[in-house]
């Protein structure tokens, strides 16, 4: 399994900025990003809204174990799609990986406005982009509530990003990490 000094790992929820995060932090470590969502979208040849429409669910929970399993073994800065952590396995994966697990928290609100930046491609949230603001944040509030349990359980260290650049909470988690090397 990869080392602590070379790898950490990014959860939270649809819109709480992991993949954007985990790019400015990987320029911070000089180690490689990479992105679970993406290595998927490689593997299956097609998008996330794809895999869900034509596969469904359980098809993309298969391919996600799969990718995150062999993703932690390369190491570097590791975004993670929101809903590895509804896994079992996955957070077994993650509880044992003994890497730095950060959970990147944000607010309803926070998430339901960056999530409607990018309309249609987070099917359990607004398939067709066609929700209101206020409905997209009741199914935020609704998915945190079930999942906020499994972050926290899974998290070695909970950053807010409500309201900040990714940059600026890539240089607190940066700074966190550094102050648990000696730990
Ligand atoms: C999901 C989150 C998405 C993606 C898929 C399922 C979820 O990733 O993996 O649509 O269940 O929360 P992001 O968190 O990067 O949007």
């Amino acid at each position: 399994m990869t080392s602590s000094r070379n790898a950490v790992i990014l959860i939270g929820a649809m819109g709480s900025g992991k993949s954007h995060i985990a790019r400015e932090l990987a320029r911070l470590a000089h180690w490689p990003a990479r992105d679970v969502d993406s290595l998927i979208v490689i593997e299956a040849g097609k998008s996330i809204a794809a895999i869900f429409a034509e596969e469904g669910e359980a098809a993309f929970r298969a391919l996600e174990k799969k990718v995150l399993r062999d993703t932690l073994r390369c190491g570097g800065v590791i975004a993670t799609g929101g809903g590895v952590v509804t896994q079992k396995a996955n957070r077994e994966l993650l509880q044992q990986s003994h890497l730095p697990v950060v959970y990147l928290r944000a607010s309803a609100e926070t998430l339901a406005a960056r999530i409607r930046l990018q309309p249609g491609t987070r099917p359990l949230i607004d398939g067709d982009g066609a929700l209101s603001h206020a409905q997209t944040v009741a199914r935020v509030e609704a998915i945190l509530h079930t999942r906020r349990p499994f972050y926290e359980s899974c998290a070695t260290l909970a950053v807010d990003t409500d309201e900040r650049a990714p940059r600026d909470v890539a240089h607190e988690i940066w700074y966190l990490l550094a102050g648990q090397e000696g730990d």
